[in-house]
């Protein structure tokens, strides 16, 4: 492929500042374990794993070879009422990695479509049983549900909301987690599983029987890493189940391994209702996202529902693409050959050092972080936002991709580092982080 791009003008980049990239533009032309490599042939070592999703490393011949093959077997099936095997072996594989009961897996092809999936699946199942008045939803602050109407009105960060007006109605959100009492601890912090009575308050306000679902991230990722307090996860799965409220983690960064289990479900040790997920569910090789799901949820909107015709009026035309497909069975089996969750969790000690490690520079405000995922936090410069921008231009000039939010450095190595790699992304971040 050609490495030069003649004009830069008419692609408009998602979450980027436009003027700032087409003036200095920053393009990987080819990636291969844990590097990027720029058209002069530069070698930038990735530290987020691409954007949380290339967790086995990048360009695995194992992947493409699947893909590559579905492509010229079966390019694509339409995927209302036809099907292809793939599909299925793909919802038995994931299937047999969620927690027991979430037995059912609904695709889509992002984790933007999961999660209003697994909204629109709430709704359903809740008029399946004649509760159709629950129609609240409730998120957190600071909390990132992807892009979609639906996962932007649950959305907890400025940003990404002031510019779509009311986007929903009957959207709560409860209290972030993030406590000063918590600062630079590792892993789960002591303080704030009280805040989980939050939702306690909105039976109150709203009603009894009127909240479809709450939606968290374990870890809220995008906004910076906030590692769920100890108990606090517990006391939220209480209050649902106390409730009939449905509880719906969106484990779209923390899936697959991130944790240091299959999900963060596991490795915190409480089982939602539905879990949201996408990423590395293909190793980033393809988009795709699924929802699974209970398995009564499942049956009670199928049965519900009269014979002859769709059970539930949703799906995508790429809903469980044979490539998809493909490349994501391909990457279950490296993920499972390779034993890479393992993998990752006995990194994690290490990696955790490195990061805590940095917690001497005058410019860290604050270090989280549990299993493979860290945020390193900058005090601001003049305005929020503006040093973390900085931080990653800094970083990349030095030969690390890391994905910044606000002032907030995300680190999420592939599960495949070895330490020396672990090495370089501190010493590259500690000389970056020195110069503010
Ligand atoms: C928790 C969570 N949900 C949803 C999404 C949206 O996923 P996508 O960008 O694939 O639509 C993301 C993306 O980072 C995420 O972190």
């Amino acid at each position: 492929m050609d490495m030069k791009v003649e004009n830069l003008e008419q692609h408009w980049l998602p979450f980027t500042n436009n003027r700032e990239f087409k003036r200095e533009p920053r393009l990987f032309v080819r990636a291969s374990g844990m590097h990027y490599f720029t058209p002069l042939g530069r070698k930038i070592l990735d530290g987020s794993s691409g954007l949380f999703t290339s967790a086995a490393g990048h360009c695995r011949p194992e992947i493409a070879a699947a893909v590559a093959q579905q492509l010229e077997t079966l390019d694509f099936t339409p995927s209302f009422q036809r099907s292809h095997p793939g599909a299925f072996a793909l919802a038995d594989a994931v299937a047999a990695l969620t927690p027991k009961g979430l037995d059912h897996v609904f695709f889509c092809n992002s984790g933007s479509e999961a999660v209003d999936t697994a909204m629109k699946i709430a709704l359903a199942y809740h008029v399946a049983r004649r509760e159709g008045q629950r129609n609240y939803f409730v998120s957190r602050e600071r909390a990132y549900h992807g892009v979609n109407i639906g996962g932007t009105a649950l959305s907890g960060i400025v940003r990404n909301r002031e510019a779509f007006g009311a986007l929903m109605p009957g959207i709560l959100h409860l209290r972030h987690t993030l406590l000063p009492e918590n600062r630079m601890t590792r892993g789960m912090g002591a303080k704030g599983a009280e805040l989980a009575e939050d939702l306690t308050r909105f039976v109150s306000l709203v009603g009894e029987r009127r909240i479809a679902a709450v939606f968290v991230e374990p870890i809220a990722g995008s906004t910076g890493v906030i590692v769920p307090p100890r108990g606090y996860l517990e006391r939220l799965r209480e209050i649902c189940t106390r409730h009939g409220i449905l509880l719906v983690f969106d484990e779209v960064i923390c899936g697959f391994g991130r944790t240091g289990e299959p999900f963060a479900a596991q490795s915190f040790g409480v089982t939602p209702d539905l879990i949201t997920m996408a990423k590395a569910l293909t190793n980033g090789a393809q988009p795709m996202g699924a929802v699974a799901v209970r398995e009564d949820i499942y049956r009670s909107i199928v049965e519900a529902a009269p014979e002859g015709a769709p059970e539930f009026f949703h799906g995508y035309t790429y809903s469980a693409h044979p490539a998809a497909c493909a490349a994501a069975l391909a990457t279950l089996k490296i993920y499972r050959d390779e034993q890479l969750f393992a993998r990752g969790r006995d990194l994690s000690g290490y990696f955790l050092d490195k990061m805590f490690g940095l917690s001497d520079l005058p410019a860290v405000a604050d270090v989280r972080g549990f299993g493979l995922l860290a945020g390193i936090e900058v005090k601001p410069g003049k305005a929020a936002g503006l040093r973390g921008n900085e931080l990653q231009a800094k970083l990349y000039d030095r030969g690390l991709h890391v994905k910044t939010t606000g002032d907030v450095a995300i680190i999420a190595p592939a599960f495949i580092a070895s330490r020396a790699d672990i090495d370089s992304i501190a010493e590259m971040l500690r000389e970056a982080i020195a110069e503010f």
